[in-house]
């Protein structure tokens, strides 16, 4: 039987990026395209990307049970919440009532992210972690972290993974990283860390560097975080076996980005338009993270967590299924001014 696909998250800027490329791909026969919304503009946004859309709280177990098991639902593209696990152990149960009533294979993608396989997490960051790496799982188990936060979402991973192996769901973990470039959605078009960047330095008049030794990033632009996506769907679609469960991490990646390089960008992008009258990146002092935090609205701790850090997690296994990206790893260095921009006008 054909595959019924939901796709959460559609007004954000991962999720939106996706709807509207989907519509422009050719994909493997499939049922029905399914949106999950929360507002009657939503929902009509939704429906120029030929997905239906449906109205229901993810955070409601019930809710989610019903709509899913009620439309036969088979795979969930879960971009909502990367830190806790609650709504995603909701769909995989649902998952599993259609898969058991109508034998079909079920999917549930989980939406994390790479700070969850970083420095700030305690883990291994002394050579390239591989997205393909067969250990990847038991690491993920073992890692800990500096600041206690961060660790529910990296047991929200587990959590996944778990549960989907319990309940006889196939499971994926995607990862994005420092994604930019202009979201091509109906809803938010402007991502997190480059706009974390771009908010302290408004509220400190300088952007400040918050590590002192040059780490880097991966790095994605938002267009090849959602071909990753669709590439992973098109596979699931068409049937062939794709890695899953504790093989099924995906990093959405081209390459790394050094930090300094990012802030210095920014910090030239924003002097030039006379935001801020300095474009040197000295290092953050305490009064410094002071006001950054409270720009980014978390506790001085979570300044580097926000937006600084060492990650070395390599995308391999996006190769694997055929996946290229189009955009270098330098290249949101050379449009860094397009960036800024795009941030400024569109934060609120
Ligand atoms: N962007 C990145 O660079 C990046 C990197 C790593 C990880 N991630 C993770 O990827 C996920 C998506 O990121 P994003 O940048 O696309 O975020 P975003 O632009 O803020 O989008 C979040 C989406 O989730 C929806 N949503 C949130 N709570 C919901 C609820 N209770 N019911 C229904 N919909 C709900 C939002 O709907 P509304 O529009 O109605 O609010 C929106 O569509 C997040 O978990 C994020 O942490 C993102």
């Amino acid at each position: 039987m054909p595959h019924k696909v939901l796709i959460t998250g559609g007004s954000g800027y991962l999720g939106g990026t996706l709807l509207a490329r989907l519509a422009q791909t050719k994909l493997p026969a499939y049922e029905k395209l399914y949106a999950l919304v929360r507002s009657d503009s939503q929902a009509e946004s939704v429906k120029q990307y030929g997905a239906e859309p449906l109205t229901f709280s993810p955070r409601d177990e019930h809710a989610v049970r019903e709509n899913v098991v009620k439309q036969g639902i088979t795979i969930v593209f879960f971009l909502i919440d990367a830190f806790k696990a609650d709504s995603q152990v909701y769909f995989i149960r649902a998952l599993a009532e259609v898969g058991a009533s109508t034998g079909q294979d079920v999917h549930f993608l989980h939406t994390s992210g790479a700070k969850l396989f970083s420095s700030h997490t305690g883990a291994p960051t002394d050579r390239p972690l591989l997205d393909s790496e067969p250990g990847l799982y038991e690491i993920q188990k073992s890692q800990k972290a500096t600041l206690d936060g961060p660790l529910t979402a990296v047991a929200t991973n587990n959590t996944v993974i778990e549960q989907g192996e319990l309940h006889g769901v196939k499971t994926y973990v995607f990862v994005p990283c420092i994604v930019y470039g202009k979201g091509e959605g109906f809803g938010n078009p402007i991502s997190i860390q480059t706009v974390a960047i771009v908010k302290a330095a408004k509220a400190t008049g300088r952007v400040y560097k918050v590590d002192a030794n040059k780490p880097s990033w991966p790095v994605c632009h938002v267009v090849d975080n959602a071909t990753l996506y669709i590439a992973l769907l098109s596979k699931i679609l068409e049937g062939e076996s794709v890695d899953h469960g504790k093989q099924g991490y995906y990093l959405a990646s081209s390459g790394s980005v050094v930090w300094e390089d990012l802030y210095s960008g920014v910090a030239k992008s924003l002097a030039e338009k006379g935001v801020i009258d300095n474009d040197e990146v000295p290092l953050a002092d305490d009064s410094a993270l002071q006001k950054m935090a409270a720009a980014l609205g978390v506790p001085k701790d979570f300044v580097a967590f926000s937006l600084g850090g060492r990650c070395t997690f390599t995308a391999a296994h996006g190769r694997s299924l055929g996946w290229k990206p189009e955009y270098p790893p330098h290249h949101i260095l050379d449009t860094i001014d397009e960036e800024v921009q795009l941030i400024l006008d569109n934060l609120t």
